[in-house]
């Protein structure tokens, strides 16, 4: 039987990873505090649900049994017998160590407890925990169900047995993974820092605005989106707050100095496509301006 899976946060990754693991045949229960997050959550998996049996890629019952295995707690004790829980809450240290230890007081063992988090250091997650050596970082792509690249970070503690159960449960669920060392921003995030940074300080010399950095990047770099239409996309709280971590986690190195446009978006609650207004006005599902 394959075991119950955990996810703690119902937000733009949680919801992902948990759809993942329900796809690959876990009953899967997600957790979190927020109501109103876990009904999102459960509205706009139906939803995608609906277009896949609407591109014939699920048919009614395929739709029906995930939702079966689908569980939305607002209980951390639903974790309660899980094989592996994945946090995907607000990237704070003191918050991850607290819900790392309430965590495990509830599940057994066995249980491996990882993070998605996206900067902050999987040792010092896992330094709360009675047993550090089940803590290991699962670092998924937004969104989760699409992106296939995840970064499995094993930190000084975790043992062999941790990494090994991890990284062939993530591979069963097709996706590709990359373990890598216990660094800040790891692979992918690390080398993301100078292209947000970069466009921003493009931004703030005056020399294009977004849209126009964003034209650029596409049309004449062949990337797949431009840095402000990702940075929307990712949500300004979070990418801000990976930018601080990086930048403090390698010593105030320059080349990863947070911005400030990027941080007054995020006071000002503009954080991207989830408040409807970031760079760009999503209100109305409007789309990008034209350059
Ligand atoms: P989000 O802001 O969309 O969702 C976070 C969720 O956690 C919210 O639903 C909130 O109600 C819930 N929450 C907060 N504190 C909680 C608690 N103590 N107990 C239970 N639930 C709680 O955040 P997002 O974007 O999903 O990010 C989550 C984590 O994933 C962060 O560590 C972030 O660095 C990481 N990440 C984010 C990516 C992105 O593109 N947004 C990509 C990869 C990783």
């Amino acid at each position: 039987m394959k075991s119950k899976i955990g996810v703690l946060g119902a937000g733009t990754m949680g919801a992902g990873i948990a759809q993942v693991a329900a796809q690959s045949g876990h009953e899967v229960v997600l957790v979190d505090v927020n109501p109103i997050q876990l009904d999102k959550a459960k509205l706009s998996l139906i939803k995608v649900l609906d277009r896949m049996i609407e591109k014939g890629t699920l048919d009614e019952n395929g739709k029906s049994g995930l939702l079966d295995r689908m569980n939305f707690s607002s209980q951390l004790s639903d974790f309660r017998g899980s094989g592996l829980v994945i946090e995907a809450i607000v990237e704070k240290i003191e918050v991850k160590h607290a819900v790392f230890k309430e965590i495990e007081e509830i599940v057994g063992g066995e249980c491996i407890i990882a993070s998605n988090t996206s900067s902050l250091s999987i040792a010092s997650i896992g330094s709360v925990l009675k047993f550090p050596s089940r803590v290991i970082g699962i670092h998924f792509f937004n969104p989760a169900p699409l992106m296939p690249l995840v970064e499995i970070i094993p930190a000084v503690q975790t043992s062999d047995e941790t990494l090994a159960t991890a990284k062939s449960m993530v591979d069963s669920w097709g996706k590709l993974t990359v373990v890598c060392k216990d660094t800040p921003g790891f692979i992918v995030n690390r080398v993301a820092r100078p292209f947000y940074g970069e466009a921003l300080r493009i931004y703030e010399e005056g020399i294009a605005d977004f849209a126009t950095i964003d034209w650029a990047m596409t049309e004449l770099a062949g990337f797949r989106m431009g840095p402000f239409t990702l940075m929307d996309y990712i949500g300004n709280d979070i990418n801000y707050t990976v930018t601080e971590t990086v930048f403090a986690a390698f010593y105030f190195d320059p080349r990863f100095k947070p911005s400030f446009t990027q941080k007054r978006h995020m006071e000002a609650g503009f954080l991207g496509r989830k408040t409807g207004r970031g760079y760009y006005d999503y209100s109305e599902g409007v789309e990008l301006p034209a350059p």
